[in-house]
């Protein structure tokens, strides 16, 4: 297998870079008004129906395919700065999240409920069993959805304090890893076994859990492309039956450990208005501890979008665990109108938070970093439960 050095501009250095002058777009003006435009021709359009035909950018449209190409060929990162929140509800930042999302890939569907954005907030004190994007506290460094080609954030409320989002390029830790453990960097080329949440798993078109090691590593043309999530690894551990070997642990553990290292991560902190784009199958992403509101209406919230791009060569199909297909299936199968739309979600999350409250029922709060950050605990953990 070829673990040749990546040479491109996808392998970077947090401590050496300046997002600010090398992955930041900061709006002007006149693209405002065309987004304020495009918004107004577009109305109050449902999600899906939103495209470059209903959003329409005459000239910022092309200004973002060179975003999209340098999400593909150069540093893999892209913060568009400076869009004046204040002057929007927050459905409309949602419609024109996804306008223009629409003119970078397709939107595809986040889970098995069918949404096409998701509401990045901590609302574990109010629904049972979150998934990790709606649980507080720090995240581990992970790739989403190999459904997913850009992953993106959009702030609609930033933190008290904290919550930086944290990203790191894949293809620097893989260059280090070559200079100093190529033997570990070879058991990720082999991989791991994957499987999917329970839930996505149930509504799932194909089996929960991958017949064969999905490898980490993949290179095609110079490019590398990468899939790693924490979630996956450990259900596979925890429900099937998977055991990592002493190998597989340490090559997990060293990939995080260097992705945590100053040296590699960078931090960009969300204020609202901000939207970033990441390539996902180069760059992994975390997010910093933060402080939050008592009140889910007021607490850090983000919406998140993954976005399909036909564009791009397909990501190799030995590294699809989730797929296109699931995503169409889950849209098709469970998606309801307007579901996304924060303004009624959050007052939906509102009503059942002060219902907890006078009922005294509020949840302890989930923190993701809860969970063990080492493979090896993921084994603790199972075996603890099993008692
Ligand atoms: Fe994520």
């Amino acid at each position: 297998m070829a673990m040749d050095r990546i040479t491109s501009r996808a392998a970077w250095k947090g401590s050496e870079i300046d997002y600010r002058a090398e992955m930041m777009h900061r709006f002007a003006d006149a693209e405002v008004a065309e987004i304020d435009a495009a918004l107004r021709a577009c109305g109050e359009r449902d999600l899906p129906d939103i495209t470059p035909e209903t959003f329409p950018l005459p000239t910022f449209g092309p200004r973002m395919l060179a975003f999209r190409d340098e999400l593909h060929d150069g540093r893999g990162v892209l913060l568009m700065r400076g869009f004046p929140r204040e002057r929007y509800s927050a459905d409309e930042m949602a419609r024109i999240y996804v306008g223009l999302g629409s003119h970078l890939g397709q939107p595809v569907a986040q889970s098995w409920q069918g949404q096409l954005l998701g509401s990045v907030i901590d609302i574990s004190d109010v629904v049972e069993k979150v998934r990790g994007y709606n649980a507080g506290g720090a995240q581990h460094f992970h790739i989403d959805s190999s459904a997913c080609d850009i992953v993106s954030l959009m702030c609609l409320r930033g933190a008290q304090s904290g919550g930086a989002s944290r990203i790191v390029s894949v293809s620097a830790i893989h260059n280090r890893m070559l200079d100093t453990r190529p033997d570990l960097l070879e058991v990720l080329y082999r991989g791991y076994y994957f499987r999917n949440h329970e839930m996505d798993a149930a509504h799932s078109l194909f089996p929960p859990q991958s017949a064969e090691r999905i490898p980490v590593f993949t290179q095609r043309d110079g490019r590398l492309t990468t899939v790693i999530d924490s979630g996956s690894l450990r259900y596979a551990v925890q429900q099937g039956g998977i055991t990592m070997s002493d190998l597989d642990i340490e090559a997990y553990d060293e990939m995080q450990r260097l992705a945590r290292s100053e040296e590699f991560f960078l931090d960009m902190n969300f204020e609202a208005g901000d939207i970033q784009f990441l390539n996902n199958r180069v760059i992994m992403h975390a997010r910093t501890a933060y402080e939050d509101h008592p009140d889910v209406a007021k607490r850090r919230h983000l919406l998140r979008m993954w976005l399909r791009v036909d564009a791009w060569p397909q990501r190799p199909p030995h590294q699809v665990f989730l797929s296109d297909a699931d995503c169409a299936h889950w849209q098709a199968q469970n998606r309801r109108p307007f579901m996304e739309l924060p303004s009624r979600w959050l007052a939906e999350m509102t009503e059942m938070q002060e219902r907890r409250r006078r009922e005294k029922t509020v949840l302890p709060p989930l923190a993701t970093a809860g969970r063990s950050a080492s493979a090896r605990g993921w084994h603790a953990e199972r075996d603890r439960a099993a008692g």
